[in-house]
């Protein structure tokens, strides 16, 4: 079901749109009958995606590979965009890296480049971005976080604070464009099964269930959404009731085994 609003939407950009949780979002969107323009560095796999979903759902679907961790990507995309004369109704910031292992002995060079992925290029696409939909006065933004977000996260502390970054500038913007007519919302997933988390999970979610939560998120008013209840009710007590060191230490001890196996 689509709120008045969303029924006057018809181009989206998905960020990590091929895989996992991109896919699923694109999916739904797709059966929306929106256009959308898929944005991911394997080109190829882009071309796929958007040939099945223009055949399966008849949609208008065009890609460009980028990597987005490179300085000046998300303005080469907004250029991209404006060339083609493309309004963007709805951006979702969903492409994404993580990093499992101790800080030390970490390539240093990687976590910056998962940094400048994770919250440098959601940052930009969304400055970028955002001031034709307020200007319209209508569209959407959905930064994809994670429940890592809520609280320090050992051998993944990149990943985590990347994350934390996403949901407070995400809540941010939100309460800076709650009277413009546009939505913003960030969706954090907890462990979903996608080929960035191949590992057994009890609790695991799937890729749909994550977008069905995108979807509901955009016809929802608040800030953020957790995907699932179980998550929900972790990123509280991670994020609200636990100290940040009593919670960086339990996550410490979970976390240690995930990172000595791999
Ligand atoms: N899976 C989980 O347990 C989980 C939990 C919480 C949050 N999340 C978040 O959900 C989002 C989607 O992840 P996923 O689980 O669906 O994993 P995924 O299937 O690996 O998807 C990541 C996507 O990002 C793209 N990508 C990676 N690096 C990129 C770069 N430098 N530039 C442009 N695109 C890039 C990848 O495509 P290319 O390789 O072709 O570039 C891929 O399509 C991420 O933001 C992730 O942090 C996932």
């Amino acid at each position: 079901m689509k709120t008045k609003e969303q029924t006057r939407w018809r181009t989206a950009v998905v960020t990590g749109a091929a895989t996992g949780i991109g896919a699923a979002i694109t999916e739904r969107l797709a059966g929306q009958g929106m256009h959308l323009v898929l944005v991911a560095r394997d080109g190829a796999r882009l071309e796929a995606e958007a040939k099945r979903l223009h055949a399966e759902h008849g949609t208008q679907v065009s890609t460009l590979a980028l990597d987005l961790s490179h300085q000046g990507a998300p303005s080469r995309l907004a250029e991209w965009l404006a060339d083609a004369g493309t309004e963007v109704d709805v951006l979702v910031n969903n492409a994404g890296a993580s990093l499992l292992g101790p800080v030390v002995g970490s390539d240093p060079a990687l976590v910056r480049g998962l940094v400048d992925l994770n919250a440098g290029a959601v940052a930009e696409l969304t400055a970028l971005l955002l001031p034709p939909m307020v200007a319209r006065g209508r569209g959407a933004i959905v930064n994809i976080a994670s429940t890592g977000a809520y609280a320090p996260a050992p051998y993944v502390a990149a990943y985590a604070a990347s994350k934390a970054f996403v949901l407070s500038f995400t809540q941010a913007v939100w309460a800076e464009t709650r009277a413009t007519g546009v939505r913003v919302v960030a969706v954090s997933p907890g462990a979903t099964d996608t080929p960035m988390n191949t590992r057994r999970v009890p609790g695991k979610r799937a890729p749909g269930s994550v977008a069905d939560t995108v979807m509901t998120a955009l016809r929802g008013r608040g800030p953020a959404v957790v995907d699932g209840r179980l998550n929900t009710v972790q990123a509280f007590v991670f994020g609200h009731l636990l100290p940040a060191s009593a919670a960086a230490r339990i996550a410490e001890r979970t976390l240690r085994r995930a990172a000595l196996r791999s």
